[in-house]
């Protein structure tokens, strides 16, 4: 059978092991990819933690699963220490401070704690199983709001960094509504920004919709203002790592600027993540905290000097797009848009 992810593969799950190995924390291994597809088993906090700093495993939704995976491990490793399970937590929560699904994730599972390890371990991977309904749900949504704004035709859709199944756990929240767009014959091209400097656009994102089969071009980040000044670009569609109570949405580094060209070109930006990415007890932008990451990403290219070595380096690894040049945060259950969260109505 043909590796799918998003499909037939989880981007991250659990794997109970056996008495030989013990249980660990099944991770597609994101670095190697487009170039290699494999699977790393994470058997100890420690690594699961190096894997989350080094985006071995990356993406919001992901990372909430990391985060409620690694106190599965922990309270597995040590049954009968729940002090040393919490300071295990908490060191995988601190690990990447902006996206909030990783320390949801971590208190999710940690909510289970006085239940015993069997509970904790069900509580983890209870959020994994809710990933892909959650996914499809808002995928559906963003893509009848998308119809709704830009018509019943084949569009030109902007993506940037990955938001697909590599982000998740499966099916994915920007990428995910692409594709379900793809499924109702209404994309022509998707143009994905490269997304330096890790370049997840370029490594993952095109890697996902060639697996998709959806037309795709691949563009340098300073290109896409360009694209939309030719008309090649109906909608910028992007996922996010947390959203403010006011709509103000953190993403990758980038996302702001796209916005900025987007509202000078009247091309809609949708937002598009799940309710555990929307951040209520932080009322804007301003009280996000945007992680900084190494200065050696900028100063290489896939691990190839292009600068001095020693060059002071600016390496946000997120920024925030104010709500205001949002056409809308989409949710699984609510949509934000003109100033305003409107809860939808409940499935059928
Ligand atoms: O640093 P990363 O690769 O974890 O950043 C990921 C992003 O910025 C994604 O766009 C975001 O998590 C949304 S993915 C569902």
């Amino acid at each position: 059978m043909a590796v799918v992810v998003g499909t037939t593969v989880r981007t991250i799950d659990w794997d109970e092991g056996d008495a030989a190995t013990g249980p660990a924390v099944a991770v597609i291994d994101q670095r190697a990819l487009p170039g290699t597809f494999r699977v790393r088993r994470l058997a100890t906090v420690d690594a699961l933690v190096d894997a989350v700093a080094d985006l071995t495993v990356r993406g919001a939704p992901a990372l909430g699963a990391a985060g409620a995976l690694g106190v599965a491990l922990a309270v597995r490793r040590h049954p009968d220490d729940a002090d040393r399970v919490r300071a295990e937590a908490e060191r995988v929560a601190a690990v990447r401070p902006t996206a909030v699904n990783l320390r949801r994730g971590v208190e999710r599972a940690l909510a289970r704690l006085d239940d015993g390890p069997g509970a904790v371990v069900a509580e983890a991977c209870a959020l994994l199983d809710e990933d892909e309904a959650t996914n499809r749900r808002l995928g559906h949504r963003t893509a009848d709001l998308v119809t709704q704004l830009c018509g019943d035709r084949p569009l030109r859709l902007l993506t940037h960094c990955n938001s697909g199944a590599l982000a998740a756990v499966t099916w994915g929240t920007g990428l995910g509504a692409i594709r379900e767009l793809a499924a109702r014959g209404q994309v022509a091209e998707v143009l994905a920004c490269e997304t330096r400097p890790l370049l997840q656009g370029a490594r993952l994102t095109v890697w996902e919709l060639a697996q998709m089969g959806v037309a795709h071009r691949l563009l340098v980040d300073a290109a896409a203002a360009s694209a939309m000044a030719r008309g090649l670009v109906d909608a910028v569609v992007v996922g996010a790592d947390r959203i403010a109570a006011n709509g103000d949405t953190a993403n990758k580094i980038g996302t702001y600027a796209l916005a900025c060209a987007a509202a000078h070109h009247g091309i809609p930006v949708l937002v598009v993540a799940p309710e555990s990415t929307v951040d209520h007890t932080t009322a804007s932008g301003a009280g996000i905290v945007v992680e900084e990451r190494a200065p050696d990403e900028v100063r290489a290219v896939a691990g190839v000097p292009v600068a001095p070595p020693d060059t002071p380096v600016y390496n946000p690894a997120f920024d925030v797009t104010p709500a205001a040049l949002l056409a809308a945060v989409v949710t699984e259950s609510a949509t934000f848009r003109h100033g305003a969260w409107a809860r939808a109505a409940l499935p059928a």
